[in-house]
């Protein structure tokens, strides 16, 4: 009997080694281990052999029954890593050339989209015979209020609220600048009339965000002083600019503004490009968006500036640049400018 159960062993590892399908090695476990597979009859007759045959032949016959389920599985699992090999083979990518796509993308970095218009508009109005100045970000109070006929009791101080450096007594008061007009005070104080110039630059306002409100914002302040400057002067070198930038035609509307520093003040407000002028949350449902507050400089900012109002006069604008930008890239909301998020800056390829 010993002979007959090796004998079967001897065979069923034969028959196993040629076989290259699951289905077929779980047969052959089945004729081999079965309830009616051909050790399982061998072990049946175990019966009929003395006691201590059946001593020997009991443990042999179990021994070679686990080793026979052994070889069953180890064969499964052959077949399976088989499979996943071919597998990797047939869909096997040649990514080398990844390579030499890698030395050849070095990231750059790209251009904001603010940057990119603030670059637009000062060619447009370099084009115009107006020159580019900058001014501090930390100013006095003489040149963000006082010199723009704000004096320390005016009311218009709280619509410009902002962040203040401590001051030992006696020293001047100095804050973030809330507005680039500040720059207007600084131009007309180093030089002679006639001129004209343009300011771009970041401002700071204690302010609540929305969609249209940033606390960090940059602004684009223009200023032209000379002889027998009129509200159509004005209105021109405005609607020119924003032609240049849209590239089309836009439809604006004028309407009387209050600010100190000008006398006729106006705001100059664009329809809304994100809504179309149906209403929207950068337009707070008007249709219409407050980008260019402007008009004629006021008689006691130019004298803040050493110009004489009886023989000079000029006007002024001050853009609102974040909006700009959104309105000319369709962006619906401000904080995306400073998201600093790459998804959205990646999005304006120009380099
Ligand atoms: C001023 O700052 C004046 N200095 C502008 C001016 C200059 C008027 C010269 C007359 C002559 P205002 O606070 O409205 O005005 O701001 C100007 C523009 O900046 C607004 O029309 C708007 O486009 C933009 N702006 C104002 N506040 C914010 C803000 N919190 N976030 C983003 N943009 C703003």
């Amino acid at each position: 009997m010993l002979q007959k159960i090796d004998e079967i062993y001897t065979d069923f590892q034969k028959a196993l080694s040629q076989l290259k399908d699951q289905s077929e090695i779980l047969n052959l476990k089945s004729q081999y281990l079965g309830k009616k597979g051909q050790l399982s009859e061998v072990l049946k007759s175990l019966k009929d052999v003395t006691d201590e045959q059946r001593r020997e032949i009991g443990p042999h016959a179990n021994k070679v029954k686990q080793e026979m389920n052994e070889l069953v599985q180890q064969a499964l699992r052959n077949l399976e890593v088989e499979k996943i090999n071919e597998k990797l083979a047939a869909e096997r990518e040649d990514t080398t050339y990844l390579d030499s796509v890698k030395s050849e993308w070095t990231p750059t970095g790209g251009v904001h989209p603010r940057t990119l218009i603030q670059r637009e508009i000062e060619d447009i109005f370099l084009s115009m015979g107006f020159e580019v100045l900058d001014g501090p970000h930390v100013e006095d109070e003489f040149h963000n209020f006082e010199a723009l006929n704000i004096p320390g009791d005016h009311p218009a101080r709280d619509m410009q609220d902002t962040f203040w450096f401590d001051t030992k007594e006696g020293e001047k008061k100095h804050l973030l600048r809330t507005h680039t007009s500040t720059i207007q005070v600084r131009g007309m104080l180093e030089r002679k009339p006639p001129f004209r110039f343009i300011a771009p630059g970041t401002v700071f306002r204690c302010e609540r965000t929305d969609a249209s409100h940033e606390m960090c914002f940059t602004q684009l302040e223009g200023m032209m002083v000379g002889r027998d400057i009129s509200v159509s002067h004005l209105i021109y070198f405005m609607k020119t600019a924003l032609q240049e930038i849209f590239k089309k035609k836009i439809e604006v509307r004028l309407r009387p503004g209050f600010f100190p520093f000008v006398e006729p003040g106006f705001e100059l407000d664009i329809r809304c490009l994100i809504c179309q002028g149906k209403g929207c949350s950068v337009c707070k449902q008007t249709g219409w968006v407050e980008l260019l507050p402007c008009g004629m400089v006021h008689p006691n900012v130019l004298k803040a500036g050493g110009i004489d109002p009886e023989t000079h006069n000029g006007f002024a604008f001050g853009l609102g640049l974040d909006r700009l930008v959104m309105m000319r890239y369709g962006i619906d909301d401000i904080r995306h400018l400073q998201s600093g998020d790459l998804r959205f800056n990646s999005q304006f390829k120009t380099y």
